[in-house]
């Protein structure tokens, strides 16, 4: 029997991990601990609510005492730590709670971990850690983030460095790229531009549209997670890619084409402040352990392009929310001043 924590579990990858691990693993439980940020959403786990092998506890990661509480009340042995702050553009706005969250919540997490002897720790980092790369980064590269987003996350991996080091605390750390899929928050730029297509609203792209991220399938990133934690020693950190890189431009051509919309919505709007040109992984060490992505980058885009598709009840209650003001103040000006663009 495993007994594993699922911090923001409510969100888009914890939550597809959460469905993921029920069906794999009959015998374990997972108990979903999740603040409900403006991107938790316990709709991402209604298909699964009724599997009583899940709980859903809501919480902060940076409550020590709740954590505690939590991880008691469920005999839990492995955490795996999917709560963030995970936007740039927001952190890019206002970084407060990316530094909370990211960092104090992660080093909370931790304290907990050695505290009450668990058997793993896992983090759940990010290829933007590695900042804007000129080839392939190795997980012995050095880190240089460059959004307050990144710091936080680079912060989060130091600090797990250092528990295992310092407190002998047994973790491990898997390094996503841009993850899509099903159940992922509009802010993100593949659901938000499949959705503002969908609505047939302009898609607004950064600056030239030429920055070029590696894309991976949710599931193939659940997959890397699961196998990690089951076969890594511990102290390891691995990079999972989906060995798909991919300029802007090129993503959404494929989702207008894909879903037969003219390509004058696509607006030219003003770039992102220190905006990456490039991240790309290595991913040498994660095959050695076994793990290739399932997905070509076709595959995983058209499944994402066909959720959303078939699933406006759940993002345009999202849409009809909180994410009204955000989008204004991300967009509007924007907009207001951007230009059509042929792709
Ligand atoms: P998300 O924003 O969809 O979900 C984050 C979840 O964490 C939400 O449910 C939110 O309510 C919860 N949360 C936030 N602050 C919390 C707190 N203080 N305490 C408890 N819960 C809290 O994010 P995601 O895209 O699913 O990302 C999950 C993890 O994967 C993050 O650590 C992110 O950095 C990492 N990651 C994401 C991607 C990607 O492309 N989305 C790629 C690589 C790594
Ligand atoms: P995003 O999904 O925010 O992920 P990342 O964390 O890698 O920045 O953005 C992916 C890429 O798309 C990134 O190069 C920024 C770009 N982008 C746009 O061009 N327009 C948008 O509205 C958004 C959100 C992102």
């Amino acid at each position: 029997m495993k007994n594993l924590l699922v911090t923001g579990g409510a969100g888009f990858i914890g939550s597809n991990f959460t469905r993921y691990m029920l069906k794999k693993y009959p015998q374990y439980t997972l108990a979903v601990y999740d603040k409900l940020t403006y991107a938790g959403n316990l709709d991402n786990l209604r298909d699964i609510a009724a599997d009583a092998r899940m709980t859903f506890t809501q919480g902060d990661i940076c409550d020590a005492d709740a954590v505690r509480a939590t991880l008691r009340k469920y005999r839990v042995d492995t955490i795996v730590n999917f709560a963030a702050e995970s936007h740039v553009d927001r952190s890019i706005l206002d970084a407060d709670a990316f530094l909370r969250t990211n960092v104090i919540g992660t080093y909370t997490l931790l304290e907990a971990a050695k505290e009450l002897g668990l058997e793993r720790f896992h983090q759940i980092s990010t290829d933007e850690i590695y900042g804007w790369v000129t080839k392939p980064a190795h997980e012995t590269d050095p880190l240089i983030p460059r959004s307050p987003y990144a710091a936080s996350k680079a912060s989060g991996d130091l600090m797990v460095n250092a528990y295992y080091v310092t407190h002998g605390v047994p973790t491990t750390i898997t390094r996503g790229s841009n993850t899509i899929g099903p159940y992922q928050y509009p802010e993100k730029a593949v659901p938000l531009f499949v959705t503002n297509a969908l609505e047939n609203k302009p898609l607004p792209l950064y600056g030239d549209g030429k920055q070029v991220r590696d894309w991976l399938y949710v599931t193939d990133h659940c997959e890397a997670v699961d196998l990690v934690l089951h076969r890594s020693k511990p102290g390891e950190a691995y990079n999972v890619g989906g060995d798909n890189e991919r300029e802007n431009v090129e993503v959404v051509k494929i989702i207008l084409d894909t879903l037969d919309k003219p390509s004058d919505l696509v607006r030219r709007v003003a770039d992102r402040s220190g905006h990456d040109r490039r991240y790309a992984l290595a991913l040498e060490k994660i095959r050695a352990l076994g793990w290739q992505p399932r997905h070509s980058f076709e595959q995983a885009l058209t499944e994402t392009i066909r959720w959303y598709e078939s699933n406006a009840w759940w993002w345009q209650k999202i849409k009809s929310g909180e994410y009204r003001e955000y989008y204004e103040m991300q967009y509007g000006e924007r907009l207001r001043m951007s230009e059509a663009v042929a792709v």
